[in-house]
């Protein structure tokens, strides 16, 4: 999953670099830190450091240790990765997510969504998805003992584990919300958590959801009841906080209803890139070939490389990896990230969210 955060305080966006995506790693745990301060002063200075960022730690390498199909449909997979020596793993806490880089170099970011308390393990789940950029379709194919390298966790999803909560997820959403919704009972929290999805055959760890306690869920599936509203998803937000993990529909609809609840936090995580706004058409060049590709106003130019150039390479498809950092070789990009520093914008982009207003830039492809 590729994780991105917005988070909402009485419909205000909140800048994209608090959550640690938008710097180098040599700043991330300054920039930790500051998010950490960022969600003392969010939760009235009662914020507590138990649910503090770790600092990131370089890269580590895992093995995998056991795999399981959690789907009727087959979509699903359970991987859970050992430490290579047995030794603890760096602690997590619910929403934090790994980036993986797969045995082919891939680069891709999935939730953490095991149990934070058994710390010589790595939990996540994928959903394999046939047309996509083939991170899933390798993560699905990893046998037992397959060695791959994980940085992180990185807290991009943060859960404050007070007061009241909804849970919103939607499908393989439901990775990052399951340790969240785990938490909340733990803890006592007042919660409730809406599951959406396809059909029931399309919706993993049913068994354990459907065994937590009664009323607390609401199971909803597109063949039987239709795609649910926002107003239906949020019916059972209280005063407290929503937090939202599903396809970008669904939180475009959370987003709306909003603000006609009574709840005060919203913080939702997409799985795939957002959508394009305010684009124009513009043209890029790639160096090694000489091709010329159309980039149209909906559509990224990494879309629009990856239909030349298949193997370009990119992981979170939403700014904050740098996976897809290009050297620009003419023209003026509009940047459209934080990650780059002022400086390197003034010679490379990130050409899954960066573009240009129009005319053609020449990258270093
Ligand atoms: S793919 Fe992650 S920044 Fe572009």
């Amino acid at each position: 999953m590729a994780a991105t955060v917005e988070t909402f305080r009485q419909g205000r966006s909140i800048p994209q670099n608090l959550y640690g995506r938008g710097v180098p790693d040599q700043t991330v745990s300054i920039v930790t830190d500051a998010l950490d301060k960022w969600f003392a002063l969010l939760d009235g200075g009662r914020y507590d450091d138990a649910y503090a960022s770790p600092p990131v730690i370089r890269a580590i390498p895992l093995t995998l240790a056991s795999r399981e199909i959690l789907c009727e449909d087959n979509a699903v997979v359970r991987l859970t990765f050992a430490s290579t020596d047995g030794a603890d793993l760096p602690a997590w806490t619910p929403g934090m997510h790994l980036d993986f880089t797969l045995p082919s170099g891939r680069r891709r970011q999935y939730s953490l969504c095991g149990d934070p308390a058994e710390r010589n393990t790595y939990t996540v789940a994928v959903r394999y998805i046939p047309d996509g950029g083939g991170g899933s379709t390798e993560m699905h194919s990893l046998e037992e003992g397959a060695a791959v390298t994980v940085r992180g966790p990185r807290n991009g999803f943060p859960f404050v584990p007070r007061g009241n909560a909804v849970f919103v997820a939607g499908g393989i959403g439901i990775t990052a919300i399951l340790p969240m919704v785990r938490a909340a009972n733990a803890a006592g929290m007042d919660w409730h958590l809406v599951y959406c999805g396809r059909s029931r055959e399309s919706l993993p760890f049913l068994d354990e959801i459907e065994a937590l306690p009664p009323g607390r869920v609401t199971i909803r599936t597109d063949d039987a009841a239709g795609i649910a509203t926002g107003p239906e998803l949020l019916e059972r937000a209280g005063t407290g906080a929503v937090y939202c993990c599903g396809p970008p529909p669904m939180i475009d609809a959370v987003r709306r209803a909003f603000d006609s609840v009574p709840a005060t936090h919203l913080y939702f995580e997409r799985f795939s890139p957002p959508p394009v706004r305010g684009g124009v058409e513009f043209e890029v060049q790639l160096v090694d070939t000489g091709e010329i590709i159309t980039v149209p106003s909906d559509t990224t130019a990494l879309q629009a490389i990856r239909e030349i150039k298949p193997d370009v390479a990119y992981s979170c498809q939403q700014g904050f990896c740098g996976t897809c950092r290009t050297r620009v070789l003419s023209g003026t990009p509009d940047h459209r990230e934080s990650r780059l520093t002022p400086e390197e914008q003034e010679s490379e982009m990130l050409i899954c969210v960066s573009r240009a207003e129009g005319g053609r830039i020449v990258l270093d492809l």
